[in-house]
């Protein structure tokens, strides 16, 4: 039986992974250990609380004592970090938070995995650390050149404080892999979307404002490209790399599938508004807004390693997967009352009504 630490289980793509695991695999053990910031929601994981494959913790991956107690308590085989601060947005207004959880819970993790897992004689045994991180650490593709991508060569030039974090990770676990032989590899995929997803975010956001009414805020002119990719190809992408992935090796792991965010935002009106019959969600919702500071213009990946090396390519066709993704919120309008209560409504107000 293998025993695998996942990290920020309770969020987005940590808890997909987390399902998704226990959906492929019989003879297994998930230690989940997720501090739930209010990005975290154990609403997410519902589905597998009678599962003695699955154990929780609420902890926080930089708290060095709780988390090498997690490994001496489990003895993991693998750890898999999601848990990070991940909007761009946010780490705009408050950069610190960003440099503590992403840099410092990365190396905290590192440290712990190391310390349990290093043999007498410096080996590692059957044991990886899979980092998860973005394609936002190379920085932006231009509009004009559509047949430029981000390939795992591309030089790392994050613009962002999200992104620099991010990047800033990936150097310390990059160093663990070249100093002490850890057997590491970091996966690098383009945006995420499907269930669970927390609405600060484009998609579930536009989603949740056209069912309210409310205005569908487009930052600077909306012809910001994202390659979007459906969250359960990237789980199974994940599962790839951890049992195949060659060790110190970086993936890129892409939807193929970029897509401007006007297209994106006019195309979960449609759907919207088809699907609820409500011709009151339309175009008229749109409301062009001061842009991002720093915006990345362009993100493409050419997921061509992981494809050659591994045999993966994304299955959801982006037609498909927002029909999929729009149908899941309409089914859990409790989850979304749920998230958007509170101190969610602060965020917003302060984060669109005046912008
Ligand atoms: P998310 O914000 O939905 O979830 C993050 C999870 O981490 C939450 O459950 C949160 O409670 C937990 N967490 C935050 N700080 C923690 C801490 N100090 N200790 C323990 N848990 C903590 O994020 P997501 O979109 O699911 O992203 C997961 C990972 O994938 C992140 O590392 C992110 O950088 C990366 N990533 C995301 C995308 C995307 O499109 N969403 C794309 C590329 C890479
Ligand atoms: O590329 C991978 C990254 O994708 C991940 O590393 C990040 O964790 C994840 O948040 C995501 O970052 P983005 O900044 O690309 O995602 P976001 O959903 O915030 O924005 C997508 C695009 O939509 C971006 O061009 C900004 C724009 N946008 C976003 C919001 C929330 C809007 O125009 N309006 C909005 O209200």
């Amino acid at each position: 039986m293998k025993t695998y630490l996942v990290t920020g289980g309770a969020g987005f793509i940590g808890s997909n992974f987390v399902l998704y695991l226990l959906r492929t695999h019989d003879d297994i053990r998930i230690i989940n250990v997720d501090k739930l910031t209010y990005a975290g929601n154990l609403e997410n994981l519902s589905s597998i609380e009678h599962d003695e494959r699955h154990i929780f913790s609420q902890t926080d991956i930089c708290d060095k004592p709780a988390i090498e107690a997690l490994f001496a308590q489990y003895k993991p085989d693998y750890v898999v970090n999601f848990a990070a601060e991940s909007h761009v947005d946010r780490s705009i207004a408050t950069p610190e938070i960003f440099a503590h959880t992403n840099v410092m819970g990365t190396v905290t993790m590192l440290n712990a995995a190391k310390a349990a897992w290093i043999e007498p004689d410096g080996s590692f045994g059957d044991h990886k650390y899979l980092q998860v991180s973005t394609d936002e650490v190379y920085g932006s593709l231009s509009i004009d050149e559509p047949d430029s991508f981000f390939r795992e060569t591309t030089p790392i030039n994050p613009h962002s404080p999200y992104s620099a974090s991010k990047a800033a990770s990936d150097m310390f676990v990059k160093a663990y892999g070249d100093t002490y032989g850890m057997p590491i590899n970091i996966t690098r995929c383009s945006n995420n979307y499907g269930p669970f997803q927390f609405p600060e975010k484009l998609i579930p956001l536009m989603i949740n404002n056209a069912l309210q009414h409310e205005h569908l805020p487009i930052y600077g002119d909306g012809k910001n490209i994202r390659d979007w990719l459906y969250v359960e190809d990237h789980c199974k992408a994940i599962d790839m790399v951890l049992s195949n992935g060659t060790i110190g090796e970086v993936y890129n792991v892409g939807g193929h599938n970029e897509r401007p965010n006007n297209f994106i935002v006019k195309t979960i009106i449609a759907e919207v508004s088809k699907a609820v019959n409500d011709p009151a969600i339309n175009q008229t919702l749109i409301t062009y807004v001061t842009d991002r500071k720093g915006h990345d213009r362009r993100y493409g990946i050419a997921p061509d390693k992981i494809k050659r090396d591994l045999g993966w390519y994304p299955e959801t066709k982006f037609e498909d997967g927002i029909i999929k993704t729009i149908d899941w919120y309409l089914a859990h309008e409790e989850w979304m009352k749920h998230v958007t209560s509170g101190a969610y409504l602060k965020y917003y107000d302060t984060m669109y009504r005046n912008r």
